[in-house]
């Protein structure tokens, strides 16, 4: 996905080249600029859906009906914490300011798993099954957003904050994967004989 993002880039760079006026080299100056933009404008993005992650997993521990969902979660928000870091040292390696701009999907993703919790029972296991259900939608639109990233970073010639970001896409990969074992292992199965 992040090659067939690369090809986009430098078909357009390459397109914009033909189609206008300018040098070649004033158009790439004025492509990069505007891919820098959006490269910071995502990664502020990404910082707030971060932080505001970051204070909603312990709530989404807490519910958790099974250990190994509730150590699973504890786990990651350890992690968490750590992307938080990673992503003020890709600021700062780029020489950017830490802005935090509101992400309107984490603010979605997170009140969708408000939603789960309060509408599901207590110590039940279909509220394990609804609990998977919302973090795995968050650790994918995190999966796309770091992917996205990683790809401008490098595009950019950032390459430090481009490791940076890779460091924390394997992670949330990590996450998603065992969310799906845990879920096969029996918490949906379980769901299914579960009394409503
Ligand atoms: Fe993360
Ligand atoms: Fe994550």
């Amino acid at each position: 996905m992040w090659h067939c993002l690369c090809l986009l880039i430098s078909t357009q760079l390459k397109n914009t080249t033909m189609a206008t006026t300018k040098t070649p080299a004033q158009t790439d100056t004025v492509q990069e600029s505007a891919l820098n933009e959006l490269f910071i404008d995502e990664l502020k993005d990404i910082y707030w859906a971060e932080k505001h992650l970051a204070k909603a997993l312990p709530k989404m521990a807490k519910a958790a009906t099974s250990d190994k969902l509730r150590t699973a979660i504890e786990n990651h928000l350890a992690e968490t914490e750590n992307h938080v870091t990673r992503l003020e040292a890709a600021f700062e390696s780029i020489n950017e300011k830490a802005v935090a701009v509101k992400c309107e999907a984490m603010a979605g993703l997170l009140k969708e798993g408000d939603e789960i919790v309060a509408e599901t029972e207590k110590g039940s296991i279909t509220r394990d099954a609804g609990i998977i259900s919302a973090a795995q939608k968050i650790e994918h639109y995190e999966i796309a957003s770091y992917g996205t990233l990683k790809t401008l970073a490098s595009v950019l010639g950032y390459q430090e904050a481009a490791e940076l970001l890779d460091s924390t896409l394997q992670e949330e990969k990590n996450a998603d994967s065992l969310l799906t074992k845990i879920a096969e292992s029996g918490i949906n199965q379980s769901s299914k004989t579960e009394k409503k």
